[in-house]
């Protein structure tokens, strides 16, 4: 059974695997550093919103709604170990992101695109694994856990922080 909440994170876990699977094509289609021409700053821009508003309002999100419901029922297991990854992509996603945004204005210079070749390959893998985590244990949990009235509240949370 699916539930509101479950949905609403789906999405967003969809939007932004896609996000990252276009990273890791950029990132494998340009051995040298590539010049930023129209398109591709739209898309470095988009990248950019994609991560921000995944670690910032969807990390927000789950921990400090979804994961409080966990732990009153006691279920400290799964939110210790989604967390301790969210720790660990963040600041990585928002060096990502800082770099396409800069890079939408300006371009790269070879510095930069390496830096952003390396943190961008590493945020895909521990970002893409997060994701399938969450999509194979999180959701399911979510419909456990949660009841119906209490899933409404959450999703009606969900849509006015993150959208
Ligand atoms: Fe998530
Ligand atoms: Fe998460």
């Amino acid at each position: 059974m699916q539930t509101q909440t479950g949905a609403l994170l789906h999405q967003a876990h969809m939007t932004t695997i896609e996000a990252l699977q276009s990273l890791e094509e950029y990132l494998g289609a340009n051995r040298k550093t590539p010049a930023v021409d129209e398109l591709a700053g739209r898309r470095l821009k988009q990248l950019s919103a994609i991560l921000r508003s995944e670690v910032e309002s969807h990390f927000g999100f789950e921990e400090n709604h979804l994961f409080k419901v966990f732990i009153e029922q006691g279920e400290t297991g799964i939110v210790t170990m989604l967390t301790h990854e969210h720790r660990s992509i963040l600041p990585l996603a928002l060096q990502v992101a800082d770099l396409a945004a800069a890079a939408a204005q300006s371009g790269f210079t070879d510095a930069t695109w390496s830096e952003f070749k390396d943190a961008g390959a590493e945020l895909v893998e521990r970002e893409i694994f997060h994701i399938q985590k969450e999509e194979m244990g999180l959701l399911s949990a979510i419909s456990a856990l949660v009841d119906p009235e209490a899933d409404a509240e959450l999703a009606e949370v969900y849509r006015r922080e993150v959208g």
